[in-house]
This record gives structure tokens, sequence and C-alpha cells, in this order.
């Protein structure tokens, strides 16, 4: 392979290359799964020989960005491509703080760039336990999008509209309500090698377990994944369903209220 890298902002076309350097790299995204990213925000992608060697995608939320899909060609590794793409995904997108999941091959390149360890995000994976259908959960309407929105604002202080949006239309909303106003909700939705339960905000972990109880019980695929924070203080509850953890990675942030 030719040593001249150039680089190109990610486009539709470069979604089949994409997939090919996520499955090698042992990422289970599904082409589906880079199109949600890729239509939510803006990326990079770097090149040798017009096949595509490095991505990275940068997906803003109003105040807050993520940086995610940073993958480089296991033979192009240790050359400065990781930080060039990152850098370039980044540029032009004005926000008050960055966030990212780093696996550990990550850690030293966002170290160097400023990122703070914040949490774990712990990885659930397997073929669930049938479940009792929980009290008190149903299926989101059309309606709710604008709630479920804020809720989600006010869990995570991003502005995460556009990706509820979506997740309502390639994947299952369901809420708990007070009243008739939703006071939590979680996504069911395809991804990788079957269903998805995410995101997920709840008051309490005992309503969080009832939102992810009942997307269970409604998934279709025998297998399902389920990512959570440690600080949710779901892992041995969600082990106990048939979903047993499977590694996960580091929350980092840059900006915001790190400074
Ligand atoms: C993570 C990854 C993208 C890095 O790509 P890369 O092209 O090898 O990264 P770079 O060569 O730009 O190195 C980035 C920095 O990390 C440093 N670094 C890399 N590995 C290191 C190590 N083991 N210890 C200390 N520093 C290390 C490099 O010196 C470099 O520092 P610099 O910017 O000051 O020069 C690549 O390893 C990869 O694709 N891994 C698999 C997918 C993955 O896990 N992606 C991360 C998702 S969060």
């Amino acid at each position: 392979m030719s040593d001249t890298i150039t680089f190109d902002a990610f486009s539709a076309a470069h979604l089949d290359d994409a997939l090919h350097l996520s499955q090698a790299a042992g990422w289970p995204h599904r082409r589906e799964d880079w199109h949600l990213l890729f239509r939510l925000g803006r990326g990079v992608v770097a090149l040798a020989d017009g096949k595509v060697v490095g991505t990275a995608l940068a997906t803003p939320f109003g105040a807050v960005a993520m940086a995610n899909m940073i993958i480089v060609d296991a033979g192009m590794r240790g050359r400065g491509l990781g930080r060039r793409l990152m850098t370039q995904a980044m540029a032009g997108v004005e926000v008050a703080e960055w966030r990212l999941t780093a696996t550990d091959d990550g850690l030293p390149l966002y170290q160097k760039r400023g990122f703070v360890a914040t949490g774990r995000v712990l990885q659930h994976q397997g073929v669930p336990l049938a479940q009792t259908q929980p009290d008190g959960v149903e299926w989101a309407d059309a309606v709710d999008i604008e709630a479920i929105a804020s809720l989600d604002r006010q869990a995570t202080g991003a502005e995460r509209g556009a990706l509820i949006v979506r997740l309502k239309i390639e994947g299952q909303l369901a809420v708990i309500r007070r009243g008739a106003d939703p006071v939590g909700y979680a996504c069911l939705r395809r991804f990788g090698r079957g269903d998805l339960i995410g995101p997920v905000v709840a008051e309490t972990a005992e309503m969080a377990q009832r939102l992810i109880g009942f997307l269970i019980g409604q998934s279709q695929c025998s297998f399902l994944r389920v990512d959570t924070t440690e600080a949710a203080g779901l892992a041995p509850w969600l082990t106990a369903q048939g979903l047993a953890p499977v590694g996960g990675g580091i929350s980092m942030r840059r900006g915001g209220s790190l400074g």
C-alpha cells in the first residue's frame, strides 16, 4: 500500500469501506449503524491508494459533541493517522464539551488530546431470560418526542432531539409516565449482532430495570446488548437477566464542567 495518505470528508460513498474497517477491528456495527452516526454528524476518512484506511466521526448535540468511530487500519497504526483524523473531525465543530467512549487502544491518543476519564461504560450481552412484563411501561407516541428529548437533555446535558427522532423511526421507544408526562424512557433497536437497548433515562435503578425488562420482553432477536454506566449500578441485575458482562470502555470528556 502507498505511503501517501490523503484526507477527505466522510461521505455515503465511504460507508462500505468504513464498515470493512470496523469489522476488521472486531466491532459489531452494521452498515445501518454507521449510517445513523454519519447522518447525525460529520466525519473524515484517511485514504491510501483510494482505499479507506482510517475514519473519525464527530456528532454535535448542542453544546456537547461526541467523537466516535475513530479507527485506523491495523497495518497503518502508530504513524499519527489516528491523531490527524481526530483533529480534522473535531475541527469546525465549536462546542463547549467533547465526549467519547475510549477503548484501551484509544486511551493514549485521547489522554494526549486533553480528554479526562469520567467513569466506565459496561457492556452486557447475550441471550436474555424470559421476562414478566413490568407494570406501567408503554410505547411512546409521536407526541412524546419533545418530552423525551427534554428528559434526555436533563440527564445528559446534550441536545439529542435529532437522535431521538431517528431512534423513533429506526427503533421503538418505551416510556414510564407520571400522569400524562414521560418521566423515564428507553430505546430498543437493531444494532450489530442483534438488538440493542439504549439510551435508558430513568429516575431510579428500579425504573431503569422496568424499562429494560419491558424491552427485553419485546425484542424479537435472541441476542441482545445493553450498555450501562458503572455508576448506574445495573450490572448485577443485567447479569442476572442472562446478559453477561463482556467488557466496555472508558467515558472521557474534554471541556465543559471539567474546564
Ligand atoms: C486507537 C487508534 C485509532 C489509534 O490510531 P493510530 O493511528 O495508531 O494513532 P496515532 O499513531 O495517531 O497515535 C496517537 C497518539 O497515541 C500515542 N500512542 C499510541 N499508542 C500508545 C501507547 N501504547 N502508549 C503511549 N502512547 C501511545 C502515539 O504516540 C500518538 O501520540 P502523538 O499524537 O503525541 O504522536 C488505533 O489503534 C485503532 O484503530 N484501534 C482499533 C480501534 C479502536 O479501538 N479505536 C478507538 C476507539 S475509542
